[in-house]
């Protein structure tokens, strides 16, 4: 399943993390992995504050982009957030032990992660952040576009837990 989201501000794509932090709360017991793709400064970390805010972390995210990985713990649930926009290569992410976090009640929110394909875990849902025409800027709200592509049956569930 695919689905088209416009975005028109900075509060609106945190509210969607919101909703996705919550539909992955109440999908327990199984590894989820979430994708976010997307240029610099498309929303991509906006969106993960409101995934933590959703899982009743306080925020804003702190930015994983040197240490490539940080984790939050939330009740029984692990998160991890990963950005890979400084990837080297998939050597970066076997020293991060990668396949020893994708177990039941851990959840995965990785930026960027279309630099660790093929040495990634299988991912239940990819988010493409992208700007919804227009003129690009950081300042102030501008819209934005978001595509979410379900993968097998747990991207599914949380696709349609979001949709409702
Ligand atoms: N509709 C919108 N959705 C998300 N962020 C927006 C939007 N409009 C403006 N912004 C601003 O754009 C920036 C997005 O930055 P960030 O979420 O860090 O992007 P990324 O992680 O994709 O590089 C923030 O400063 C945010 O306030
Ligand atoms: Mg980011």
């Amino acid at each position: 399943m695919t689905m088209v989201l416009t975005l028109p501000t900075a509060a609106v794509t945190r509210e969607w993390g919101v909703r996705l932090g919550r539909a992955l709360l109440s999908v327990p017991g199984v590894p989820q992995v979430i994708a976010l793709n997307g240029d610099l400064g498309a929303g991509k970390t906006t969106f993960v504050s409101g995934v933590l805010a959703g899982f009743g972390l306080p925020g804003p995210a702190r930015s994983p982009t040197y240490t490539l990985i940080e984790p939050y713990e939330a009740g029984a649930r692990s998160l991890y957030h990963l950005d890979l926009y400084r990837l080297s290569g998939p050597r970066d992410l076997e020293a991060l032990g990668l396949r020893d976090l994708h177990v039941g009640d851990s959840t995965l929110l990785i930026e960027w992660a279309e630099r660790g394909e093929g040495a990634l875990p299988p991912v239940d849902l990819t988010l493409q952040f992208g700007y919804a025409g227009g003129k690009v800027t950081l300042d102030g709200d501008a819209p934005r576009r978001l595509e979410i592509t379900a993968h097998g049956a747990i991207g599914e569930r949380l696709a349609g837990l979001l949709k409702n």
